[in-house]
């Protein structure tokens, strides 16, 4: 059992999860997920990891489904049936680079372990984060510390820009030079921002969240076709270069298991997005 230090809800539906652990810090690099459970009934789910140290592994979980519903119900002390990682491929590194780096719901808090290792290797880090509303929008100050630029965009304008990130992302690579595009958020999402850089030949990294199982590689539940080549988002992944993605495919495989009834409201919105 893996004791929780803290529960707290950030903006309505998005939570962060610290639970304590003194082993995933050693290996834990950004852009890795881990698999967690509630309780022994429970299923497993993949969430990024947003932070670590010697102590502890912190998650950012919207509040969607049932396992979800069950994490967000937990309080300091309590007490979680799985843990298990690092998982997944660490973002690849570069240096030098002026990189853009896009979240959006869950994926600005999946950022932030990104953004501080892309700074830590000298580049130059833009960061803009979207969300619905102003009271939706989260974690700004830590992203700041680690931007050379910072955008909030919001789509009724009361906070930054207002509109779309994908309007953002038009109008920032109209006017303005970049090496690489990074984007952590709802499928949607990644998809619009890597369809906007294509035409620019910008290479665009994508966290991909197909559904997963065991995580591990070998049910073959998490399946997305990459340059033609069926690949595992839980082990070859799950951040793949957006313009090799077959995203009809990606897109069609995860409305299989879209149940519309379980939607939040800001889900549901994600996955409209556009
Ligand atoms: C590598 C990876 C990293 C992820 N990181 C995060 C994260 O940091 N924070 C976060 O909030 N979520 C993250 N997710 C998505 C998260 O795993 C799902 O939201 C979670 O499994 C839903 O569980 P549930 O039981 O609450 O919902 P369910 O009852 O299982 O599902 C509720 C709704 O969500 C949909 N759904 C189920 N699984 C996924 C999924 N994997 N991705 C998207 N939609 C799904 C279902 O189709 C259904 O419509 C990640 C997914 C992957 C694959
Ligand atoms: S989740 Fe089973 S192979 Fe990836």
């Amino acid at each position: 059992m893996y004791k929780v230090l803290k529960r707290e809800k950030i903006v309505p539906n998005i939570h962060l999860l610290v639970i304590e652990s003194d082993a995933i810090y050693k290996n834990a690099q950004a852009g890795e997920f881990v698999v967690v459970r509630a309780d022994e009934r429970g299923e497993r789910i993949p969430l990024n990891l947003v932070d670590w140290d010697k102590n502890s592994v912190s998650m950012m979980f919207m509040e969607i489904g049932t396992s979800t519903r069950k994490f967000a119900a937990l309080k300091a002390g309590d007490e979680i049936a799985t843990l298990v990682g690092p998982l997944g491929k660490p973002t690849e590194m570069t240096k030098g680079k002026k990189i853009l780096c896009l979240g959006g719901c869950y994926g600005i808090g999946a950022l932030y372990p990104v953004i501080r290792a892309f700074k830590e290797q000298d580049n130059t880090v833009v960061t803009a984060i979207e969300a619905r509303s102003a009271y939706l929008l989260y974690w700004q100050e830590k992203l700041k510390k680690y931007s050379d630029e910072f955008y909030e965009i919001t789509r009724d304008g009361t906070q930054g820009l207002q509109g779309h990130i994908n309007d953002f992302l038009q109008e920032y690579l109209r006017t303005n030079a970049v090496d690489l595009v990074y984007v952590q958020g709802c499928t949607y999402l990644t998809y619009l921002s890597s369809e906007t850089t294509r035409p620019y030949g910008i290479k665009t990294i994508v966290g991909l969240n197909p559904i997963m199982v065991d995580a591990t590689g070998m049910c073959g539940v998490c399946r997305v076709i990459i340059n033609g080549e069926t690949k595992f988002g839980c082990v070859d992944g799950p951040e793949f270069d957006g313009h090799q993605v077959d995203w009809e495919n990606l897109l069609s495989r995860r409305k299989i298991y879209l149940k519309e009834e379980v939607y939040s409201l800001s889900f549901y919105e994600c996955e409209k997005y556009g």
